[in-house]
């Protein structure tokens, strides 16, 4: 019998969709950081909006919890367009996306996020409705199949993704407004983002806890924003202020150390220094010997080790670093 393939999990920036919409920017100057994308994208969107058009289809990817899907409300607010939300793994069939097309709003934005997991025949399917907004359905079957040409309300896309390089070349070139990287986030964005969070849920936390926070947060906003609803809560059970104290008590209990990495990456860490002898591994050696899917290994925990000079990764490979050996033997205070 088989061992069955753990589900992708994204436990390192487990996704509160609750907090994610109450704490995301509804305007562009409180979207912080990522000056060059939104640069890109407001000239797109404004010069559309001059012609009295919809701008191109546009795809943005980079890790989870970097503003991917903020970044599409954005657009379909600046645009005061009706916004429908989809995702790459909801279109199964033909018929699915035919139905989503057909009854979207004239001048809608058509957001699908995880735009990796459509399937070729959807994505073929897709091809015609970006370039010229006509759908082609096929009547029947056999010989007496036939195609109908069926014309389709006008829409730009947004799509999302973690995966860029999951994405066929074909859809890939559909995308006329550009394709943006959104990066990991600097130290001090990640301030800007905190106390614009800690505003929001009106909260008083000190500037030194702001830092320490951002510090925590994988140079990630959700990982951010997560962290200060988490210190929080510590903060309300016990009855204690949101200081530097209390800041680093919650962290040492939940087990997130003063980089920002949990039991977790540790244990990827470990499990390359001594099951693999500090490498190279192979991304499906090293995920099944962590009882991981090697989608959530590479997406999740590998992108920040490498951030931080932990781990490389080559052709044959994964190989832990001088500096993320010396992290395993001396850590991190809390
Ligand atoms: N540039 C930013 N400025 C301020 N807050 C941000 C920014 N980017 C993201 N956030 C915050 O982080 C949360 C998560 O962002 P978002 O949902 O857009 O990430 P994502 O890239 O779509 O993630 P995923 O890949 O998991 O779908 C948002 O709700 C928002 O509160
Ligand atoms: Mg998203």
């Amino acid at each position: 019998m088989s061992t069955p393939t753990p589900e992708p999990k994204d436990k390192a920036v487990a996704p509160d969709l609750a907090l994610d919409s109450t704490l995301r920017p509804n305007i562009w100057d409180e979207y912080v950081g990522q000056g060059h994308v939104k640069a890109n994208v407001r000239v797109a969107l404004d010069a559309a909006k001059k012609r009295g058009d919809m701008p191109e289809h546009i795809l943005f990817y980079g890790p989870p919890g970097v503003g991917k899907t903020t970044l599409a409300h954005l657009v379909a607010l600046t645009l005061d367009a009706p916004l429908k939300t989809t995702s790459g793994v909801a279109i199964e069939r033909a018929g699915d996306l035919a139905a989503i097309l057909t009854n979207l709003e004239p001048g809608s934005v058509l957001f699908i996020d995880e735009i990796h997991r459509l399937g070729t025949k959807i994505e073929e399917l897709l091809y015609p409705a970006l370039e010229n907004g006509s759908l082609d359905i096929i009547l029947g079957k056999g010989p007496s199949a036939r195609t109908v040409e069926l014309s389709l309300p006008r829409f730009t896309l947004v799509g999302a993704t973690t995966r860029v390089a999951q994405i066929s070349g074909p859809l890939r070139s559909r995308f006329g407004g550009g394709t943006y990287q959104l990066d990991f986030y600097s130290d001090e964005d990640l301030r800007a983002i905190i106390a614009r969070s800690a505003r929001v849920l009106g909260l008083t936390v000190p500037p030194s806890v702001v830092a320490m926070l951002a510090g925590r947060s994988r140079a990630t906003p959700r990982v951010a924003n997560a962290l200060l609803k988490r210190v929080r809560d510590y903060s309300e059970v016990h009855e204690v202020e949101m200081n530097e104290e209390a800041c680093n008590k919650a962290c040492e209990l939940f087990g997130i150390d003063a980089l920002g990495l949990t039991k977790d990456d540790r244990r990827y860490l470990e499990t390359l220094e001594t099951g693999f002898k500090g490498g190279p591994a192979g991304i499906r050696a090293l995920a099944s010997a962590l009882h991981e899917d090697p989608d959530t290994v590479e997406n999740v925990y590998e992108p920040y080790l490498m951030r931080l000079g932990f781990i490389e990764r080559g052709p044959r490979g994964r190989v832990l670093t001088e500096k993320g050996s010396s992290y395993l033997r001396n850590g991190v205070s809390f």
